[in-house]
């Protein structure tokens, strides 16, 4: 049977840690893209001569070519550039718009039946341009964030209470920011809700904490994080290849779902061969519908500077 074929655009930190888990897991084939020459093809070479010592993919292809990303089964865009301190995900929005823009082109051009997994910032809108660009079927275009920002919830969550993070599960809704929208009443630890474990101001603590998760790591680091955001783009990568059925919080396209009306945003989603196989509908109440407006509401304006853009 042939290799699923996995296309990385972007080898900065993201791309790069993307190929990298891509190529641990055993993924498939996979093309690492960049426009600046010599940086794809200097870490895709490195990770390849790696292959021998982590037992990892040794097919792996460097390159500025776009015609190497030809069939693509799954294209994860992480080009754009990225926050630096003082700056919002919002303030890349001019930038990356049409950087995502031309990577669109290209990817219609090279990979039609390619499943699009977005993953740079200001992530909604992002995945708009994206679909707006190319003109692919809603299912076969993903968003990346609450893939991240649930694993973040997840982490603080397992860090706070000393337990195994594979057994928590959370929701997280909304846009990629600061007024995303996690979820504590559909969270649990191995089924149990977790205000059962937790005090509503420790819990309210951890959610701040999440919203706040990427600007934490840019305070740190002077740029933005990069093993978490590539591992939750792979994770979504292979639910799509290998057809498991994950459910993931992701940006996805709602029409009627949580009467969004024909946007991408962050909701719960089975992911699978079709790519988005179903949207999960939870039953929300009035304080996280409320919370989930506000959110749509701000994803609904960056989609409209988009559009005067592109
Ligand atoms: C973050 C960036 C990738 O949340 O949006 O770290």
């Amino acid at each position: 049977m042939a290799k699923d074929k996995i296309t990385v655009v972007g080898a900065g930190n993201v791309g790069a840690t993307a190929a990298h888990i891509a190529a641990t897991r055993r993924l498939g084939q996979i093309v690492l893209l960049d426009i600046v020459e010599g940086l794809a093809q200097g870490k895709a070479l490195d990770m390849a001569e790696a292959s021998g010592l982590y037992g990892s993919e040794q097919c792996i292809l460097g390159t500025t070519d776009w015609s190497a990303a030809a069939g693509s089964d799954v294209v994860i865009v992480t080009s754009g550039v990225p926050r630096k301190p003082g700056m919002s995900r919002d303030d890349l929005l001019a930038t990356n718009a049409n950087i995502v823009k031309s990577v669109s082109q290209q990817i219609a051009a090279h990979c039609p039946d390619a499943f699009i997994i977005v993953v740079c910032n200001p992530l909604d809108a992002m995945v708009h341009a994206v679909a707006k660009t190319t003109g692919f079927p809603q299912r076969r275009i993903i968003g990346m964030a609450g893939a991240l920002d649930s694993a973040r919830f997840c982490y603080f969550l397992a860090a706070e209470l000393d337990v195994c993070v594979d057994d928590i599960h959370c929701v997280l809704m909304g846009g990629h920011g600061d007024d995303m929208v996690p979820l504590p009443r559909f969270t649990t630890i191995s089924g149990v809700p977790i205000a059962q474990f937790l005090s509503e101001a420790k819990i309210a603590e951890l959610v701040d904490r999440t919203r706040k998760g990427g600007i934490e790591v840019v305070n740190l680091l002077g740029y933005s994080a990069y093993y978490a955001p590539a591992a939750g783009a792979v994770k979504m990568a292979e639910a799509i290849l290998r057809d498991t059925r994950g459910v993931f919080s992701c940006s996805a396209y709602c029409r009627d779902e949580y009467g969004v009306g024909g946007y991408f945003v962050g909701v719960p989603a089975v992911l699978g061969r079709r790519g988005v196989e179903r949207i999960i509908e939870l039953d929300l109440d009035d304080s996280e519908k409320q919370q989930f407006g506000e959110s749509l509401a701000h994803v609904k304006e960056l989609v409209a500077a988009v559009d005067r853009m592109l």
